[in-house]
């Protein structure tokens, strides 16, 4: 963690006082890289608006290399390729493909960005320092990884010294994800930093804009929500991180 960022007991206190907290500038770092996903974004079908609520469904027209295969693989094929990917050149300086973490039949699927260093070395998301934060927020409402959670992300492979997916690794990628969650099938899907935002509801929006809303991914609800690491580096967006959790837990009944 940089100097100066809030420490995770802190950020407890603030998320169990969150009434008393104070909205602070919404701004995730790179709102302004509007190539992101630039060959995936632009299937997501608004259907509609009601009380505030969001309502998109997207069809991915699916135009990467190998994209039918993968579709058609059941979750032991489908991890055993992935597990093998040479697809973009991620696959050169990675240690461990990182496919997933959790149970296959849970109801909450969470995905993220892309494996940083720690998840790189163990093959599992989240067990660096945002996966520590992120378990704590599950456990505020009352969701834990160890039962109720698998989680992923939109990279299986760690974009050197933690840079942003680029577009062209997330096209190749994303037939993995597409199928990963047509096999998992989970209740609900949160969605945690823009890319993945991005990704599942096609918008080349802002986090900011994009949460608060509740999405349909191909018919399951999707909750958007700042990711761990950019919430470890701004505690201003905690207040509204405590919210889109809260409308996860209401989602999830
Ligand atoms: N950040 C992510 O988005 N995913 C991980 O697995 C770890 C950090």
């Amino acid at each position: 963690m940089k100097p100066g960022s809030p420490r995770l007991e802190d950020l407890i206190v603030l998320l169990s006082r969150s009434k008393d907290l104070g909205l602070g500038a919404i701004v995730l770092d790179g709102l302004t890289r509007e190539e992101i996903l630039s060959s995936n974004l632009d299937s997501g079908v608004e259907l509609g608006r009601t009380g505030g609520e969001t309502v998109v469904d997207q069809s991915f027209s699916g135009t990467s290399a190998g994209v039918e295969v993968v579709s058609e693989m059941n979750y032991e094929v489908l991890e055993e390729t992935a597990g093998h990917c040479q697809k973009c050149a991620l696959c050169e300086k990675r240690n461990r493909v990182v496919f997933a973490d959790g149970h296959r039949d849970a109801r909450l699927m969470i995905i993220g960005e892309a494996p940083g260093a720690k998840e790189d070395q163990a093959g599992i998301p989240f067990v660096g320092h945002a996966g520590k934060f992120l378990d704590l927020l599950l456990a505020s409402v009352s969701l834990s990884r160890k039962d109720s959670v698998y989680i992923c992300n939109v990279l299986k492979c760690r974009p050197p010294a933690n840079r942003d997916p680029l577009p062209d690794e997330i096209a190749m990628c994303a037939p993995y994800l597409t199928q990963q969650i047509a096999l998992v099938a989970p209740e609900v899907i949160l969605a945690v930093g823009t890319f993945a935002a991005q990704f599942l509801t096609g918008k080349k929006l802002p986090l900011g804009k994009l949460r608060g809303s509740t999405y349909s991914y191909k018919g399951v609800p999707l909750v958007i929500t700042y990711h761990p690491a950019a919430l470890l580096r701004n505690s201003g967006w905690t207040r509204p991180t405590w919210e889109d959790f809260q409308l996860l837990r209401k989602i999830m009944g």
